[in-house]
């Protein structure tokens, strides 16, 4: 049974056993972590460890988050149990209206909507680590800033991962003389080995650390980033940046057999469309059935749970959700009315009308970690997909985000990740835009586990799979290293990274009418730590398919290692 709850309840395994004997961190990169590290071991608590990772991560691997972006944090406190949702996404400028992003026909126009700085909603993150520096964690914020200072005003040599990013996005970047000034050297896009400063943003990250918010909503900072947004065809005004709020807000509380799992509740539709397909799988049998019949029973879980999203899931602060009505029992009879174990129900006998299509590359970031204290923090960040709108704001360093296109620009056109979505999700002034990130706990009697990962609109397949393959399995790695399908409804297709069905299982499904896509790439980059709480072992484990790095710190603080960094596969800039 699934149930909506308010994150207060701490599980009583906790009290017996009410700190782990290590901390532990994965990220997606090893400079990453180690700024983690490095403020657990100043005295640092999970809270500042995520402000410093969170700092760090938007200087070494930028095309995922940054200051210019925003993102959600699921915090759990060791002592207390208590669990908060920090929803730091972006907003709408109140200057906006959807007609802006139409050509002059008045389509469309994509171009608007994902390059430059009309594409880019209002900053979260630096509210965000302020707030955590202030309300959860023991040290100032200018400490746990200072490895994210240090990394942006040395620089550091261009990983082939982020060489293939910069390439890609290259026509996009070279528009803005403030972007080419940052990621180009003698006319050409920064290349694997090139050493890439960013004193700008070093600057800006020293602003925030000696002024705190007013570091970067108010004062110079500010000032650059509303005359160079408007300068370049932005409508950000000072107001939208003073009025910027990160909001606290209970997160989402399930329940699965035996587990509890917490997730992100609007404007992410993660927690909700997990879920509604937990509740569905439940009611399916899918304890008891056989792999094949539960990969047709979550690919018909994903299909009805995504249709919900993309029917009623916007800013629960301008529309109402009916969150209680889509976890309900009879939200999940009525749905199972159309289920047949033996067919694939088509998604256009659940909604008729013909979807157009866009395929993207894409990017985000996450990180999960826990302290000896047993804190925790799950965390996505991003700035939509691949360095974001690819425009640096004025002097400042920061790169905007793109992440006005997770809005529904029109009913029927799809954004990046082929979603489209009705009234629930239109622009609005002030407004956050549904997302899918879904950083997630997954706690049982005798396991707590964080996790999450990028990947666009499959964050929410990839996560349920986790967390479905981890209640089976305590092998955190394979967690992460699990092969991954998807299906989001429209288009009516299973997507399948590899090694996802064997030959029997594919001809199983296709006879039972699913359009399996072979997609030829891999996706997803998965960060997840666990704690045993009988045998009191931390494992932390980093997606193979990334380049990140996991770590055990035990009390000694003698950290042990598994790194993946494989410059040969680089999943996460494919199109
Ligand atoms: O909030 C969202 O749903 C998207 N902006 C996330 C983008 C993403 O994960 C791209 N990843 N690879």
């Amino acid at each position: 049974m699934v149930l909506i709850g308010c994150g207060f309840w701490a599980i009583p395994a906790l009290a017996l056993r009410p700190t782990p004997p290590a901390a532990a961190i994965a990220t997606a990169h090893p400079l990453a972590t180690q700024a983690g590290e490095e403020i657990l071991a100043a005295g640092g608590n999970a809270f500042d460890a995520a402000v410093a990772v969170s700092a760090a991560l938007g200087v070494v691997e930028p095309g995922g988050s940054g200051l210019g972006g925003g993102g959600f944090f699921l915090l759990h406190e060791g002592e207390t149990g208590r669990k908060r949702f920090i929803d730091a996404r972006e907003v709408a400028p109140l200057a906006i209206r959807g007609a802006m992003y139409h050509d002059e026909e008045g389509q469309p126009d994509r171009d608007k909507l994902t390059v430059g700085p009309l594409a880019s909603g209002i900053p979260g993150l630096p509210a965000a680590l302020v707030h955590l520096a202030d309300n959860y964690g023991r040290l100032p914020l200018s400490r746990s800033l200072a490895p994210a200072i240090r990394y942006a005003r040395e620089g550091m040599a261009v990983r082939p991962r982020l060489a293939r990013i910069i390439e890609r996005r290259a026509a996009h970047l070279q528009r803005f003389a403030s972007t080419r000034a940052i990621w180009f050297a003698d006319d050409q896009p920064l290349q694997e080995g090139a050493i890439l400063r960013q004193r700008d943003l070093s600057r800006t990250l020293e602003k925030l650390a000696a002024f705190g918010r007013d570091g970067f909503y108010a004062g110079p900072v500010a000032d650059t980033l509303v005359a160079s947004v408007q300068a370049a065809g932005g409508v950000w005004t000072a107001q939208d940046l003073e009025q910027y709020r990160i909001i606290e807000r209970a997160p989402l509380v399930l329940s699965f057999g035996d587990w509890q799992i917490v997730s992100a509740p609007p404007p992410s539709s993660g927690g909700l469309v997990i879920g509604i397909a937990l509740n569905l799988l439940e009611r399916m049998g899918y304890a008891k059935a056989s792999a094949v019949d539960r990969k047709h029973m979550l690919i018909e879980a994903m299909r009805r749970a995504y249709f919900d999203r993309t029917r009623y899931m916007g800013d629960p602060d301008f529309v109402d959700v009916p969150s209680r009505t889509l976890l309900s029992a009879a939200h999940a009879e009525q749905w199972l009315k159309s289920f047949d174990p033996r067919q694939a129900t088509p998604s256009a006998d659940l909604a008729p009308e013909p979807i157009a299509s866009v395929g993207m590359g894409v990017n985000t970031t996450h990180f999960s970690l826990m302290d000896s204290d047993g804190n925790r923090v799950a965390a996505t960040l991003s700035l939509n997909y691949l360095l974001g709108s690819g425009f640096v704001a004025g002097d400042t360093g920061v790169l905007l985000n793109n992440e006005m296109d997770d809005f529904v620009i029109a009913p029927g056109v799809a954004n990046a990740y082929d979603l489209t979505g009705g009234e629930a999700n239109l622009i609005a002034p002030g407004k956050r835009m549904l997302s899918s990130m879904s950083p997630a706990f997954l706690e049982g009697a005798d396991r707590v586990a964080a996790l999450g990962t990028p990947g666009g609109s499959r964050i929410i397949s990839m996560v349920l799979l986790a967390l479905l393959q981890l209640m089976d399995d305590p092998d955190a790695q394979a967690a992460v290293a699990l092969p991954r399908f998807h299906h989001q409804y429209l288009p009516d297709l299973v997507q399948l990274g590899p090694g996802a069905l064997t030959a029997a299982e594919r001809k199983t499904l296709r006879a039972r009418g699913h359009t399996l896509e072979d997609m030829g790439w891999d996706y997803g980059n998965m960060q997840l730590i666990q704690w045993h709480l009988r045998s009191g072992q931390v494992d932390a484990a980093a997606d193979p398919r990334g380049g990140g790095l996991a770590v055990v710190l035990p009390s000694s603080r003698a950290p042990t290692r598994s790194a993946n960094d494989s410059p040969t596969l680089d999943l996460e800039t494919r199109p």
